[in-house]
């Protein structure tokens, strides 16, 4: 296992930290495991004067998979776009053509009180979504600044996307479902939207390739507000770029914390990047603070994913649950009563638990 660890910024040094420890400790029951180590985002700025370097870029298209941090912070907010963090972000996504983002969202009995929902409402939750992560606005042509017919300045960008990319992003929807209990919601816009009308097209389309799996479709702002109504009528959401961002931030809060869940972003043969879902948190970072539990979910979901190691992924999913168990809580999951520990106390009982 060729694997490239990019800490990135704010909390991500220290994260990064317990889950290179978690990797030695596989490593060290005989597993064939190389670790190389690289910048990208802010870090990758600072060091390279460039959010995704060249060095970085040739780490990363020689690894098998690649485990990140998190990207971004408030020193970085005036810079050009160009060479913010998240364009850093944007691009390995791209040049390694990381089209399948799995976001699951899925709530620990132990953190039900942890949900801004109660606890009925997210009790047994288990959702995956299934985002397009290389087209649609955010990488659509044209787009910029300029001056319009009546003399205004305004901004334009260009949502589309292509046969071929939908029925691509499909696919993994509808095998993802096959995998789980053979639900699968497409989320789109095709009310408003001619990209939409597109979308709907080819799923239903492949939907005809998949008997067994019930399809359903849902525009958008009525999948946000059944979220956070119902959100256990979902199994697999499948949707595109921009509608995946925004419904998993709010899918990760139904889940209590967003230091909790993991993401695999894939490409057509399963190589990935591995990050936990939730921001670089500048305000908590260097502190001991943050909860290390996404990242091992993370290396948990790369294991299964790249590696075809369910038995290692299932180790680390069992060491979460057997700490969680036990009472321990970082501060983004505890309530009072709770034992709060920090980063690294975390890293010993997982690393203990495994
Ligand atoms: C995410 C983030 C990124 C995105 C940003 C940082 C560019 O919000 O991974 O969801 O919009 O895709
Ligand atoms: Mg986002």
């Amino acid at each position: 296992m060729n694997i490239l660890i990019l800490p990135g910024d704010g909390i991500g040094p220290e994260i990064m930290v317990q889950a290179a420890r978690v990797l030695d400790k596989i490593k060290s029951e005989g597993e064939d495991i190389t670790l190389s180590h690289g910048t990208l985002g802010g870090a990758a700025y600072d060091a390279h004067g460039h959010p995704y370097p060249d060095a970085t870029q040739a780490l990363a298209r020689s690894a098998d998979a690649i485990l990140l941090g998190c990207v971004g912070g408030p020193q970085y907010d005036t810079l050009p776009r160009a060479v913010r963090p998240e364009q850093g972000l944007l691009a390995i996504r791209k040049d390694l053509k990381l089209f399948a983002n799995l976001r699951p969202a899925m709530l620990y009995p132990e953190l039900a009180a942890a949900s801004s929902l109660k606890p009925e409402i997210v009790a047994g939750l288990d959702i995956m979504i299934v985002r397009e992560l290389t087209g649609d606005i955010y990488f659509g042509q044209p787009r910029g600044r300029r001056t319009n017919a009546a003399g205004e300045d305004e901004g334009y960008d260009t949502m589309h996307y292509a046969r071929s990319e939908v029925e691509r992003i499909a696919r993994v929807g509808f095998e993802t479902a096959m995998k789980r209990n053979k639900k699968l919601c497409s989320v789109d816009k095709a009310n408003v939207l001619d990209t939409s009308i597109l979308w709907r097209e080819v799923v239903t389309e492949l939907g005809k390739t998949y008997p067994e799996v019930q399809l359903s479709h849902m525009y958008v702002d009525n999948a946000a507000m059944q979220l956070v109504r119902a959100p256990k009528q979902f199994d697999v959401i499948v949707t595109g770029n921009i509608f995946g961002d925004i419904l998993s931030d709010e899918a990760s809060m139904l889940a209590g914390s967003i230091g909790m869940l993991p993401s695999a972003s894939l490409d057509a043969n399963n190589k990935g990047l591995f990050e936990p879902i939730h921001g670089s948190a500048p305000d908590i970072a260097g502190q001991d603070k943050a909860n290390p539990i996404a990242t091992i979910l993370s290396l948990g979901m790369m294991m299964r994913y790249t590696f075809g190691r369910a038995d290692l992924a299932q180790r680390l999913e069992t060491a979460v649950r057997k700490v969680l168990a036990a009472g321990l809580r970082t501060g983004d999951i505890a309530t009072s009563g709770d034992n709060v520990v920090g980063t690294r106390a975390m890293g010993d009982a997982l690393i203990a638990a495994l």
